[in-house]
């Protein structure tokens, strides 16, 4: 059975009441429900965590060779300035899933670039919280191709 660690960025806590025009009227412990019951689905054990804090998402990545078989990550803000998340990806075997709620390419500027997307298997944006499904078995094909290769 495959082990997917789930990791939910900076003010990802928050959805629900914020800009829910953009990231809709679910909550955070709504969508992890969801996440768990996809993953179970796909026939994967699924862990979800969140931070507002760099240094723990950076600390997860670094620990999860050890527990998980892949990451599906939404870093968030941090999508758009951080370099250290990039580099703990690039660090771990660990193969890491970019998922983005919102249509990053159609919003603001600033959200067009990616640190994350080149060190990522792949990215997914723009579906709400089926992004994270599509995420979960984005990774589980992956892992399963690794299988056979
Ligand atoms: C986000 C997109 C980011 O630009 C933004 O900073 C977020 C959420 C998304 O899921 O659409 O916090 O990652």
């Amino acid at each position: 059975m495959h082990r997917l660690l789930v990791l939910h960025g900076p003010n990802l806590n928050l959805l629900g009441s914020r800009e829910t025009s953009v990231y809709g009227t679910g909550s955070l412990e709504e969508l992890d429900r969801q996440i768990i019951e996809w993953g179970n689905a796909e026939g994967a054990e699924v862990t979800t965590r969140q931070s507002n804090a760099e240094a723990d998402l950076i600390q997860w990545i670094q620990e999860s060779p050890s527990e998980y078989d892949a990451i599906v990550l939404n870093p968030g803000a941090f999508t758009h300035t951080s370099i250290a998340i990039r580099d703990a990806i690039a660090a771990v075997p660990t193969p890491t899933i970019e998922v983005h709620l919102s249509n990053i390419y159609a919003r603001e500027e600033f959200r067009h670039h990616s640190y994350i997307s080149a060190v990522a298997v792949g990215q997914i944006a723009g579906f709400g919280p089926q992004s994270y499904h599509l995420g979960i078995r984005a990774a589980i094909q992956h892992l399963g191709k690794g299988e056979t290769q």
